[in-house]
């Protein structure tokens, strides 16, 4: 009730300034007059728009900082130096990562998960190798030792694999940590078994003088340097993760 009647005041206050205004006979604005009016609403749109546009900017950049740093290509390939500098082949471990697309993302866990993916990626690629030999192959020693390295590939193809499931993020997110103590250790050991698997593949097709050590031993070439890689990197994590001012849990 209280509002309506101090609506009805205010109202009526309202009117009566409103005949005051109008007493002074009412006059069009002047053009000058007119044109600062515009260029004054022109600047305060001109403001607002500004403001938002630096308003959402902010907020972008806020909620980017919050999420996932966004560090720049330079930052990454730092950081991708820095993981590779343990290996033994450190510029072709950098060219190689670099290559793939890590979502801009300098953290050395998922440096390492990119070498990963490259040795399973080679590996895959090199698996039915052992297999192709065997059907070109009329030496029944050779056929015998291929035998044993097709066994020998699918097996490295599924330690590395382990690797891989191990690097996976759960739906929890990033919050989750990758790199755990035995993780690491379960890495190691799956990584050089699969080295071996290779290994012992070539020590196989050499007792026997198989024709075909040459041909393996060159396409095995680059995932033994993948591999090599991976796990130089695991080695030395404790140190990699000191030098990003990280540590395992
Ligand atoms: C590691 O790479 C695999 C693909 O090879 C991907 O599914 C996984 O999400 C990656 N993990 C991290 C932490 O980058
Ligand atoms: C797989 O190996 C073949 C023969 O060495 C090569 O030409 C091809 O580029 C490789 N593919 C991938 C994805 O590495």
């Amino acid at each position: 009730m209280e509002e309506s009647v101090n609506f009805v005041k205010g109202y009526g206050k309202v009117n009566h300034s409103d005949e005051e205004t109008a007493a002074v006979p009412r006059q069009s604005p002047s053009p000058k007059r007119r044109k600062a009016t515009a260029a004054v609403i022109t600047l305060g749109l001109f403001a607002i728009i500004l403001g938002g546009i630096i308003g959402a900017a902010e907020v972008h950049h806020r909620r980017s900082k919050s999420n996932e740093p966004q560090p720049s290509l330079v930052k990454v390939a730092e950081s991708i130096k820095a993981v590779c500098a343990v290996t033994q082949h450190p510029e072709s471990c950098f060219t190689d990562v670099s290559t793939i697309d890590s979502g801009n993302i300098a953290d050395p866990e998922v440096i390492f998960n990119l070498t990963l993916r490259l040795a399973v990626n080679e590996l895959a690629n090199i698996s039915s190798l052992p297999k192709t030999l065997i059907s070109k192959s009329h030496d029944l020693r050779t056929g015998s030792a291929l035998r044993d390295c097709a066994t020998l590939f699918d097996d490295a193809v599924s330690q590395l694999s382990r690797s891989v499931d191990a690097m996976r993020v759960g739906p929890g997110g990033g919050e989750e940590k990758l790199l755990t103590e035995v993780k690491v250790a379960d890495m190691k050991t799956w990584i050089s078994a699969a080295m071996t698997d290779q290994e012992t593949c070539v020590d196989g097709l050499e007792e026997m003088g198989s024709p075909a050590v040459e041909e393996v031993k060159m396409r095995m070439q680059r995932s033994s340097v993948y591999m090599s890689n991976s796990l130089a990197i695991l080695t030395n994590i404790d140190a990699i993760l000191d030098k990003f001012g990280l540590r395992l849990h």
